[in-house]
């Protein structure tokens, strides 16, 4: 369970150029829920995720992670519990390295933090069986540099990579924004079977409204730091994303995207 109480975080506090990016942001987020998060550009959707992981400070309020208060935690401690997904496909891999010491590297990380195989985490078979059964046709690939494989590829080994010792949250930013629509479309087959998998608690930003309508049990909008509305419930099953497109342009600012933008 994730819970934000009351958390904002300004940058260049009492400066000309003062930010304020999250302002008294409260949210709950239960364990198994997948939560998507829209918003137009400088909403705060990236900070949310930054102070969430440890890599922004908040000037107050409380983050919760089931029953840790981590508001003060270093990054690095959070990363054993939170798994994190960026756009840019060349984040989340070491290039020069193959799948095996990629995936090496992030069994290592969680066994740092206290996870533990009977077997030998580093074993042939184990990474084997985990690419094979995300059907993606890497898992005779072991050996080849990470660099080599396509954008999809490398977003879908590091999906395997955030979720390999089951973190407590997952989250993604935009992680197919920069996937042509196949790749995208199986990046997000993965992110389901996954989160489903290992019941993550999953919050997903996307400029898609059609993934928004898609994809979790909750949307999300945030606008100029705010959670300006939330859908879940029966709202949320019948949501499409016309009323999305609608909801958004009915807020005074909230017109920079194009519908084309929005529909992803
Ligand atoms: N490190 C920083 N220093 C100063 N200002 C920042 C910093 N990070 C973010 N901001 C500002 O905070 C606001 C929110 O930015 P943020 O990146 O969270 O937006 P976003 O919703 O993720 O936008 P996008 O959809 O473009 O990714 C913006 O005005 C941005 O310029
Ligand atoms: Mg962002």
């Amino acid at each position: 369970m994730l819970s934000l109480d009351q958390v904002s975080v300004t940058f260049n506090a009492g400066t000309p150029n003062e930010v304020r990016a999250l302002r008294d942001i409260s949210l709950l987020v239960e364990d198994g829920e997948f939560v998507t998060v829209i918003g137009s550009n400088g909403a705060g959707k990236s900070t949310l995720f930054n102070v969430i992981s440890g890599a922004a400070e908040p000037d107050s309020g409380h983050i919760q992670l089931d029953e840790e208060d981590i508001t003060y935690w270093p990054e690095h401690r959070r990363s054993h519990d939170i798994g994190r997904v960026f756009q840019d496909p060349r984040l989340g891999t070491c290039p020069g390295l193959t799948i095996r010491e990629n995936l090496s590297l992030a069994a290592i990380h969680g066994r740092n933090a206290g996870f533990r195989r009977d077997v030998k985490m580093a074993e042939e078979s184990w990474f084997f069986e985990q690419l094979e059964r995300q059907h993606l046709g890497l898992e005779n690939r072991l050996d080849a540099d990470v660099a080599l494989l396509s954008g999809g590829q490398r977003q879908a080994i590091t999906l395997v990579m955030a979720t390999l010792t089951k973190p407590k949250l997952l989250l993604l930013d935009e992680h197919t924004a920069a996937l042509d629509p196949n790749a995208a479309e199986q990046v997000i087959a993965l992110t389901q079977e996954l989160a489903e998998a290992n019941d993550l608690c999953v919050v997903m930003i996307t400029h898609s409204m059609q993934q928004a309508c898609d994809l979790g049990d909750r949307v999300i909008m945030m606008n100029r730091g705010r959670i300006e509305f939330e859908i879940a419930g029966e709202e949320r099953k019948n949501l499409q994303p016309a009323d999305l497109i609608d909801r958004f342009h009915s807020l005074a600012d909230g017109t920079e995207l194009t519908d084309a933008q929005l529909l992803g």
